[in-house]
């Protein structure tokens, strides 16, 4: 839990005068000079024309012109970042040089995630980072959020995560940041985990694409964006203290491929390294991690920062090769490691010099490759009218349609609609924890529990009741809040329709439960028996049972939807825009359906426990396929209102890749996207984890009667198997199904092909 949360939000409420007041009673900590007291002399005219501000030169030799021209108490002020600084004051009095606490106290966005000093003399900018994957974090100062990173991944369309990238980095830079903590990209291993909603699902290409598509936006804009939380950081329970056992080979065949890929496809400036342990060691202190994967097999040229009170020591966490210490002090923290620690180091050659370069070099490079040292951000008013287009485009591209029997949906002709309950007539929820932004408008609903750290709960206020009154007019729309059973199930009984919203708060930090809380179900079960046509929507982190699901004819996915997530919602449900999302998780019928059940439950201390990942790389929709077990929904499953066929499946070699073609036709009568799924099955190849893999899908846009043809190519890491002695990927000789579905468990056509095999080094 982050420490002390009560400081944090008191930051968050007042302005940075206070902080100065703060400040100000400090003396003995913060001296009366200016901020910049320690800098080694004045900013001298003769630098402003020098080969690192010269744009025409390439990032990495501006960025070693700049490391040449830096003392080593410059080098150090930028792998040190602090957060929250009144926690700073107190915890880093005696620690931290004044002239640092003083930059910290002036130049933080106040109630930000975190600072890293700059160096005013070379122009080195301070870092100004702020959270996260769905917008621009700060407590207290309202910003747009879009749908969770879960739900942006159900759209299978990048150019979704893309648009939500530029639109919050744009807010970020308007509001000061350079730096975004954005690009989780863990996988979702544990459908109870709290933090499912900020990733983008159980798929390592469908998380790599969508993840990159995000970072693209983001750095399209002058900004560094991280990729995280690295790695295997699958389960909050326990999450500071658990050792993560997995082979080495699962390892790279599932969540290593999605950061792979990520690093490919978007180069983010920066990897957060996790909590957890890997293996062993500290993923911020893992050699074979950091140095190993990501640095030498990957060739990852950015840098390194540590997740916030992730750091546990000076030697072997630099020697490992983390780069940045950041967010000090926080959950815990004691020891500004990469503060006088790291010098002492160096003084006494445990760290060497060449390593303090390697990494400030690292932490450079990103700043003029992005554009954020040439392109500062300029505080200034945001057009937030312009952000909820973005927000609401991505909700109704993404919202999944899971169940429509009968052609329930859309509604039309219906006088009488009740809505009931999950607080429709005040807004949508949001997920809790570091993700969690400051609605436009403020909190629909306030006072839910938890309301400090991971809360508070917030609702955006876009009310779906509201937008469902706008979109259908000639309806009688009627709410009730669902808390009496029996009232909501008579008004149900009255009307032609009863919409019931249900609502699972999940929250970093925490496990959650695949059950919904408190009298949801038995709300649903009873509205379902008084009204049969019901439809029920469900705003959730990720996965939930429905025990109900048989007596319900109509269920959306709306995860959760964003700042304009009620209109999406009502646009949906009301056929304005036809539903066009896909499961990025499976929906397990029920805990007994997971893999284990360990998580979803804190242990009673914080000892150093393990977890062994015996499913390895076969999570999800791949556990399914190897256990034979069928699920309450797959991964890849959605609705349309209209319908689509396949035809004309062809595959062929393209090196070691592969080449697959196909035409894909709309056979309904109205407009709507589909998302064709390719999935590969080796025939024999020891190693593969599972029946099946997800090898490449698209989005298409089709009118009605129309038909394109689609060619996609499979990477041929999706057909290879790990070598962890070699550090290389095996294509086993033999032959290779080639499946093409409308879902992981909706296969339409199947075409075979024989490979020749293949060997190629994992070294980039
Ligand atoms: C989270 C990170 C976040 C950081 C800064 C940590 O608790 O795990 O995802 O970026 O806090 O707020």
């Amino acid at each position: 839990m982050k420490f002390p949360s009560f400081l944090s939000a008191s930051v968050a409420r007042f302005s940075s005068g206070l902080l100065i007041l703060v400040c100000a009673s400090c003396t003995s900590v913060i001296p009366a000079s200016p901020p910049h007291a320690n800098a080694v002399s004045l900013p001298s005219p003769a630098l402003t024309d020098t080969a690192w501000r010269n744009r025409a030169l390439p990032p990495q030799e501006r960025a070693t012109a700049l490391l040449n021209a830096m003392t080593t108490d410059e080098k150090l002020r930028i792998v040190m970042g602090f957060t929250d600084p009144v926690v700073l004051l107190v915890k880093g009095a005696g620690q931290i040089d004044a002239g640092v606490m003083a930059e910290v106290m002036q130049r933080q966005v106040p109630g930000s995630a975190g600072y890293v000093p700059g160096v005013d003399r070379l122009g080195i900018p301070g870092q100004s980072q702020t959270d996260a994957s769905i917008g621009v974090r700060v407590y207290g100062l309202p910003r747009t959020a879009l749908p969770s990173s879960l739900a942006t991944a159900a759209s299978f369309d990048p150019a979704v995560t893309t648009a939500g990238g530029v639109m919050i980095a744009r807010e970020a830079r308007q509001s000061g940041f350079n730096v975004f903590l954005a690009g989780g990209a863990n996988l979702a291993r544990e459908p109870r985990n709290g933090r499912n909603f900020e990733y983008a699902g159980e798929d390592p290409l469908l998380t790599g694409t969508m993840v990159s598509g995000l970072i693209r936006g983001i750095q399209s804009q002058h900004m560094v964006s991280t990729m995280k939380h690295f790695a295997v950081n699958d389960q909050e329970s326990q999450r500071t203290t658990l050792d993560v056992r997995i082979s080495p080979q699962a390892m790279h065949q599932s969540d290593l491929l999605a950061f792979e890929f990520i690093l490919d496809w978007a180069k983010p400036g920066s990897v957060m390294c996790a909590y957890n342990r890997l293996n062993g060691d500290w993923a911020c202190e893992n050699d074979a991690l950091l140095n190993g994967v990501l640095k030498s097999e990957w060739g990852f040229t950015g840098y390194v920062m540590s997740d916030w009170g992730a750091v546990h020591s000076v030697d072997k966490a630099v020697n490992s090769g983390l780069d940045q210490m950041t967010g000090f002090p926080c959950c815990g923290d004691g020891v500004p490691y990469f503060a006088r620690p790291l010098k002492e180091a160096l003084n006494k050659a445990t760290v060497s010099a060449a390593r303090l370069d390697d990494m400030v070099l690292r932490i450079l490079r990103p700043l003029f490759e992005s554009g954020a040292y040439d392109d500062p951000p300029v505080v200034g008013p945001i057009d937030f009218q312009a952000s909820a287009q973005v927000a609401q485009s991505a909700a109704e591209q993404s919202l999944v349609l899971l169940k429509n029997q009968g052609g329930l949906l859309p509604l039309s002709g219906h006088q009488h609609i009740a809505v009931i309950g999950g607080h429709a007539d005040q807004g949508v929820l949001s997920g809790g924890g570091s993700s969690g932004v400051t609605p436009v408008g403020g909190n629909a609903v306030m006072g839910i529990q938890p309301v400090f750290w991971p809360g508070p709960v917030v609702y955006l206020p876009s009310s779906p009741l509201r937008a469902l009154r706008q979109s259908l007019p000639d309806s009688q729309v009627d709410y009730d809040d669902g808390d009496d059973v029996d009232r909501a199930s008579q008004l149900a009984s009255k009307s032609d329709v009863a919409i019931v919203f249900v609502t699972q708060w999940m929250t970093e930090g925490f496990d959650g439960s695949l059950s919904l809380s408190g009298k949801q179900d038995q709300l649903v079960a009873s509205v379902a028996r008084a009204n049969p046509h019901t439809i029920v929507v469900v705003e959730s982190g990720g996965a939930v049972a429905m025990p109900w699901l048989p007596q319900v004819p109509a269920v959306l996915a709306a995860f959760y939807p964003g700042a304009r997530g009620g209109e999406a919602i009502a646009r949906i449900l009301s056929g304005a825009v036809n539903p066009s999302g896909h499961l990025p998780i499976t929906f397990p019928i029920d805990d007994a359906q997971t893999a284990r059940d360990i998580a979803g439950r804190h242990l009673p201390d914080n000892s150093l426990v393990s977890i062994t990942y015996d499913e390895g790389a076969a999570l999800g929709y791949k556990w399914f396929d190897l256990v034979g077990a069928k699920p309450l929904f797959a991964f890849g499953h959605g609705l349309s209102y209209t319908q689509f066929a396949y035809t004309n499946l062809a595959v062929q070699p393209q090196g070691e890749a592969l080449r697959v073609s196909f035409q894909v036709r709309n056979t309904g009568s109205r407009a709507g996207a589909v998302v064709p799924q390719i999935y590969v099955a080796a025939q024999r190849a020891a190693g593969w984890e599972s029946v099946k893999r997800l090898g490449a899908f698209s989005k298409v846009m089709l009118s009605p009667g129309e038909v394109q043809s689609v060619t996609l190519t499979v990477d041929r890491r999706l057909l290879a198997i790990y070598n962890e002695s070699h550090h290389e990927w095996n294509i086993t000789p033999g032959a290779y199904d080639v499946l093409l579905g409308a879902a992981s468990d909706d296969i339409r056509l199947q075409a075979r092909i024989d490979m020749p095999g293949a060997v190629f080094s994992a070294k980039h």
